[in-house]
């Protein structure tokens, strides 16, 4: 058995189904290309049948993707492996990933199938699939809760037709680590062809032990793991890709397998994936959350000291976490804030650096210091937060509130509608409030506020304040990012992103794969 794990990167795909996580084509690849620089094995790019959206993105990524494999979701019937077939086509390396249920509950209630005709379609879809590419992997969905021995026998039946890669998920995160372990030994014992095929898993967190059963997993002869950045992914999440690895890559004696992840790309790749899809990451989060190398007791922080290793497993720069010491400031040229943007990672062509110096100099006529992170902001809001698309920019937003009296908040608004400029002035129970029902009236929107967050950029009384929506129209929901040294303001630009996302989806009208199981 191979001693290599690979690392199977899902966040384009399942991560993606996470409520508000949507990204839009130019997300995907920037995520797409910072996945290459970690060092993934396999990047699956997305569903293509699910919408035109969807299709078009995985076959830009494949198309740009150089080392890794592109793989395309496709449910077990012939026209979505067809889809996923012309999305990955043009990647070095294309991988065709079918799937379908295998637990009774999946099979007699979401597919109304026997058991003898999910064998049939299993066996069918492999085979199609095969017509195309060599690379096919099989997933059972619902695996943890499906008979073993049905499980052996779809398996056997999957890897004779061509199968090479054999996922087993543990789709609804029921599986106990020990049992999940002994549920890949019992296959890999059991299936008479086992050896011809690379067998995988697929672990959500609904109770927090997606790492654990994955880990457990490759302790038992599994040697692929699917995974997502910050642990994102439908309801609680699937395993994360940086805990994961770090797992792997710190206990070697343990585990005696390795991985070819990066993992100083690690932080920026999640880092990355948070300002994308403007979610930040809470502070407890093991690897990257802030507080992971935060030391507060006097006791651990006079072991600190006197030796890092008595609190520290790993060091922040392990996994690539920079400091946040002062960098830019007010007399800094252009030339330190490309030097500094590029260290960070950031390849900016002249027009963005240009975008983002001039931005950096505005700030800092009203904020002393400009940390990395306020750089990183920028990046977003001067560079790639200008979707094309974009219907709606805030031109000007300001409130009114006065403590203690019966008075309503008011708000007055300018934004762009397109190339045209409209404005209005309204209410709200609060100023926040009032911003938002302003900006709703102005774009027309029937969107409901689902979640708002707020957040310091940075340390300091004058850190930019970064705020996070969640909106829901009807069956859609997305989330929207923005920050500014004014809290209102930095309200007003989240909520227009979202609106701009909302708009983008409607349009793309995308469909789960939960809908319209196998056909
Ligand atoms: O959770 C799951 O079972 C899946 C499959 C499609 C692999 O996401
Ligand atoms: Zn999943």
């Amino acid at each position: 058995m191979s001693d290599r794990v690979i690392i199977f990167d899902t966040t384009l795909r399942d991560g993606e189904q996470s409520p508000g996580a949507t990204m839009d084509l130019n997300d995907k690849l920037r995520v797409a290309r910072q996945l290459e620089a970690l060092g993934v094995d396999v990047i699956e790019a997305g569903f293509p049948a699910a919408s035109d959206g969807d299709f078009e993105a995985v076959r830009a990524i494949a198309q740009v993707v150089e080392n890794a494999q592109v793989a395309g979701l496709a449910r077990a019937n012939f026209k979505d492996i067809d889809r996923a077939w012309e999305a990955v086509k043009h990647a070095r390396h294309p991988r065709i990933h079918t799937f379908i249920a295998t637990s009774p509950i999946h099979m007699q209630y979401k597919l109304r199938k026997t058991p003898d005709e999910v064998v049939e379609l299993a066996v069918a879809a492999v085979k199609h699939a095969v017509q195309y590419t060599s690379n096919v992997e099989f997933s059972a969905e619902d695996a943890s809760r499906s008979d073993w021995d049905f499980l052996v026998r779809v398996v056997t039946a999957v890897i004779d037709a061509g199968a090479t890669t054999i996922n087993i998920p543990d789709t609804v995160g029921f599986a106990q680590p020990d049992e999940f372990g002994a549920l890949i030994k019992y296959l890999i014992d059991n299936v008479p062809n086992s050896s011809k095929a690379v067998f995988s898993v697929h672990c959500h967190d609904d109770l927090g032990l997606a790492v654990a059963n994955s880990l457990a997993a490759v302790k038992n002869g599994a040697r692929q793991a699917e995974l997502c950045l910050s642990g994102i992914g439908e309801r609680a999440g699937n395993a994360s890709l940086e805990e994961f690895v770090m797992a792997l890559k710190l206990r070697p004696e343990y585990y005696g397998v390795e991985c070819a992840i990066n993992n100083e790309q690690l932080y920026p790749a999640c880092h990355l994936l948070s300002l994308i899809i403007s979610r930040p990451i809470p502070a407890n989060k093991a690897i990257i959350g802030s507080n992971a190398f935060a030391h507060e007791s006097g006791i651990h922080q006079d072991g600190m000291i006197k030796n890092r290793e008595t609190y520290e497993i790993m060091t922040p720069q392990a996994v690539g976490r920079k400091s946040t010491d002062l960098v830019i400031g007010k007399h800094s040229g252009r030339n330190a804030v490309r030097t500094r943007l590029e260290e960070l990672g950031y390849q900016l062509d002249t027009d963005q650096v240009n975008a983002v110096f001039a931005a950096m100099k505005e700030l800092a006529d009203k904020k002393a210091r400009i940390y990395d992170e306020d750089l990183e902001s920028l990046v977003f809001s001067e560079v790639y937060h200008l979707r094309i698309e974009d219907r709606f920019r805030l031109s000007n937003l300001s409130v009114q509130t006065s403590m203690g009296s019966n008075m309503p908040a008011t708000a007055a608004v300018v934004l762009q509608d397109h190339d045209e400029e409209v404005r209005l002035a309204g209410f709200g129970v609060g100023p926040v409030d009032a911003a938002f029902n302003v900006i709703k009236q102005l774009c027309g929107s029937t969107a409901e506020l689902e979640k708002f967050t707020v957040n310091a950029v940075t340390g300091g009384l004058d850190a930019q304040g970064e705020v996070c929506v969640h909106l829901r129209d009807g069956k859609y929901t997305a989330t929207g990012r923005g920050a500014d040294l004014d809290i209102f303001v930095a309200a007003g630009k989240a909520f227009i992103d979202a609106l701009n996302r909302l708009e983008l989806k409607e349009s793309d009208n995308v469909i789960s794969y939960k809908q319209n199981p196998v056909d």
